[in-house]
């Protein structure tokens, strides 16, 4: 049991990123309602233990009242190709929602806030790795509403003390117990290959082996769910009033979409067909993060960094699921 229990509300708390840092903030004693409306998450992903409100953030003043400590905020739309197609949906539901959610928790008296944004909001990086002192020049309207929710949130640290941490994930990796990566569609490259495994798609699609990479194919930085998880715990005890913090997560290594094909041929015995394809109009060849302002700001440090460790955890997982569950 920690010192400081805290009353927490986590929105989003049913999908992939809430349900492993829900489980994390309840092992370390804190009192979580999770405040989801099930549109990208499941019921059972709503971790053991937390009080469950099936409901949108738009109406978190419903649920927000005095007794709340603070806010951490996963839930969105995040699938990239969507936000090409409908972006009115991302700036309604990433944009809209967290203005709701902003209005409820000064209304109430919540003054702290954990906030889920993401590389996107840099775009094409410059250099590598990323500094949160890069350019931010999101390139689709998810990355766009991102950092639109960014602005809105050093607002009203500087207008009414709110004390917050945007915490900036690169590619989030991997499963904790029970609790793991259920896209639907699935967009990100681990789930991906591993459904290949599975025997639940043919091939894994290889966009461009022409890159100016060691191996052509495009480098990503994947963390592992539970560091990203464990940074929140810290963010929650670092945040300070009148402060908006921003902190990228990553390992700060890169590897290939090529070197994930191969552990997840490793780790799971299968030969994993590829096909290959031409580049992806808007994909940078690499995305890899500077995490040192997290190491100092947060004292944060990955600590799952074997790409091995994090394709095992995400194949334990992937298995896990029954036939109708996937
Ligand atoms: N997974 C990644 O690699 C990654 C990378 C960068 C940033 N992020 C961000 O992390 C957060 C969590 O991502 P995830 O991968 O767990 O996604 P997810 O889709 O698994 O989880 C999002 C959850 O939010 C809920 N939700 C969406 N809109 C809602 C609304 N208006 N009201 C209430 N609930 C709502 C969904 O039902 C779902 O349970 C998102 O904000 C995402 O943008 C994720």
């Amino acid at each position: 049991m920690k010192n400081n229990p805290r009353k927490l509300l986590v929105t989003g708390g049913a999908g992939y990123v809430g349900s492993v840092v829900g489980a994390h903030l309840l092992a370390a004693g804190h009192q979580v309602t999770v405040l989801d409306d099930l549109s990208t998450g499941f019921r059972e992903g709503v971790p053991d233990g937390a009080d469950f409100v099936e409901g949108r953030v738009q109406d978190a003043a419903k649920v927000l009242d005095g007794s709340y400590d603070a806010v951490l905020h996963f839930a969105a739309s995040s699938q990239v190709g969507e936000s090409v197609a409908d972006p009115a949906k991302y700036w309604h539901n990433n944009v809209g929602g967290t203005l709701e959610l902003l209005d409820a928790m000064r209304e109430s008296g919540v003054g702290t806030l954990v906030f889920s944004s993401t590389a996107a909001t840099y775009g094409e990086p410059a250099s590598i790795p990323i500094t949160e002192d890069a350019v931010t020049a999101p390139t689709n309207p998810y990355g766009a509403t991102k950092l639109a929710v960014d602005h809105m949130i050093s607002g009203e640290c500087a207008a009414h003390g709110l004390a917050a941490v945007s915490l900036r994930y690169f590619n989030v990796a991997g499963a904790y117990g029970a609790y793991g990566e259920r896209h639907q569609p699935e967009s990100h490259l681990i789930p991906l290959v591993l459904q290949v495994a599975q025997g639940r798609r043919d091939a894994i699609a290889v966009f461009g082996d022409d890159y100016p990479t060691p191996d052509g194919t495009c480098l990503r930085d994947y963390i592992h769910v539970a560091d990203l998880a464990e940074a929140h715990l810290l963010a929650l005890d670092r945040a300070t009033a009148g402060e908006h913090l921003i902190c990228n997560l990553g390992n700060g290594s890169g590897f290939s979409v090529r070197e994930v094909i191969d552990t997840v041929r490793r780790v799971t015995g299968h030969p994993i067909p590829e096909t290959a394809r031409p580049r992806r109009a808007g994909d940078p060849a690499a995305l890899v993060a500077s995490a040192q302002r997290a190491h100092d700001r947060l004292g944060w440090r990955p600590t799952r960094t074997d790409l091995t460790d994090i394709v095992r955890d995400a194949w334990t997982f992937a298995q896990s699921l029954g036939e109708d569950a996937r």
